[in-house]
């Protein structure tokens, strides 16, 4: 008896991997693992009716709670980006995989197995963690190692039952969590092709926002946002209501080049309106605690950050030695922001905290409190380097 579990999204490529596995690699127990990060509950749905069709032991997971707690928050707190995508999709990967890898424990797998494709990111986020953490189990990518056309595989899955319906067939690629929305495939991989208005599903266009901007304030503890207009809520219920409030006034529609861990250079749409508002917001409130070198040294850590995350390295030490120097900061960042969406923008319109770094006295013109006359002797030495260079250049 040799038993396999599936990284199970209970699209196409998944799919396909059911009777791949039993025909093609010898496994005659298949078991399927669906992780739920806050994807539609259709594709939940769907997940489950092949499953039940193609004959798998199957789980779905929810782990929405986790996944906000233990990867959105420290998301928020290093300002998770990478090259201007509010890293979403790569997040949740290392936390399916953690999951896939809980399961097989359980029910006793021999091996593992996903659908990423050979070109792609997920690959190297969900088999890092497979590979980790899986105790040595092999990890099998038929996707990668058959190298399948699509034509190929739509007709491999007719002759195993698979229906493939409008929904799977259509050009898009989606992939969604509570983090963000990524719309990628097709005409979108044209870098001058403009997005139609159809791939967009959380945010409004600026045309249909509502012509009234909605002023929203943000509070956070040790980084993190606890309350909305200031009423405390949970993690999982703020980044909803965040998601649902920016997405209405357009916020976090995004379309870059990306380049991918293979150095693949891939046209992107997002749609982030949580992750836009709230690492807007998470970001002007550590500008005004932090001071002016922990800013600039913060902004390298979460560069660093961001592509360890990117690549799925999630469970490297560096990541861990990074989020101490992280967690440390954030004690200090507590406070409110206030955050004014209005077409497509997230502004910030106030800040506040007691751990400002910031004298209303001291920066305002009839301030007493140091002599200003004493400041000639720092103008004095300001520059030093630069002066003489420039009298040197003069002499010669
Ligand atoms: N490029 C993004 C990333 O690597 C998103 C990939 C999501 N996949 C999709 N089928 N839309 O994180």
């Amino acid at each position: 008896m040799k038993k396999v579990v599936i990284v199970y999204s209970g699209g196409l490529d998944t799919s396909v991997c059911i009777p791949m596995m039993r025909d093609m690699y010898g496994f005659d127990q298949v078991v399927t693992v669906t992780v739920d990060v806050g994807q539609p509950e259709s594709d939940l749905r769907q997940a489950e009716e092949r499953a039940k069709i193609l004959g798998t032991e199957h789980y779905t997971v929810d782990v929405k709670k986790e996944f906000v707690e233990d990867y959105i928050f420290p998301t928020i707190k290093a300002n998770g980006d990478y090259q201007g995508y509010p890293i979403s999709t790569s997040i949740a990967r290392p936390l399916i995989a953690l999951k896939a890898v809980e399961y097989a424990d359980r029910v006793g797998a021999d091996a593992f197995c996903h659908g990423c494709t050979g070109k792609g990111n997920d690959q190297f986020r969900i088999e890092f963690v497979l590979r980790a953490l899986g105790g040595g189990r092999p990890v099998i990518a038929p996707m990668r190692e058959k190298n399948y056309t699509r034509t190929e595989e739509i007709e491999y899955a007719a002759q195993h039952g698979i229906k493939i319906e409008q929904s799977t067939a259509k050009i898009w690629s989606i992939d969604e969590n509570l983090w963000g929305r990524s719309i990628e495939g097709g005409l979108l991989e044209e870098p001058n092709y403009i997005p139609p208005e159809e791939i967009f599903s959380w945010t409004k266009g600026p045309d249909t926002a509502p012509n009234t901007p909605t002023i929203v304030e943000i509070g956070f503890e040790n980084g993190v946002p606890v309350s909305l207009d200031g009423t405390r809520m949970d993690g999982l219920s703020l980044v909803k209501k965040m998601l649902a409030l920016a997405g209405e006034n357009g916020v976090g529609r995004i379309d870059i080049m990306e380049d991918r861990i293979l150095g693949l250079k891939v046209r992107e749409n997002y749609e982030c309106p949580a992750a836009v508002a709230l690492i807007t917001a998470h970001k002007a409130l550590e500008d005004l605690v932090c001071t002016k070198e922990e800013r600039a040294f913060k902004s390298m850590v979460d560069y660093q950050w961001g592509k360890l995350a990117y690549e799925g390295l999630w469970f490297d030490p560096l990541k861990e030695d990074l989020d101490a120097f992280i967690n440390k900061i954030q004690e200090r960042v507590v406070g409110s922001v206030k955050l004014r969406l209005f077409k497509g923008q997230a502004k910030v319109a106030g800040r506040t905290s007691p751990f400002a770094l910031y004298s209303e006295e001291m920066a305002s013109f009839d301030d007493k409190s140091f002599d200003q006359s004493e400041m000639t002797g720092a103008l004095k030495v300001h520059g030093l380097q630069s002066r003489m260079y420039w009298s040197l250049k003069k002499e010669n």
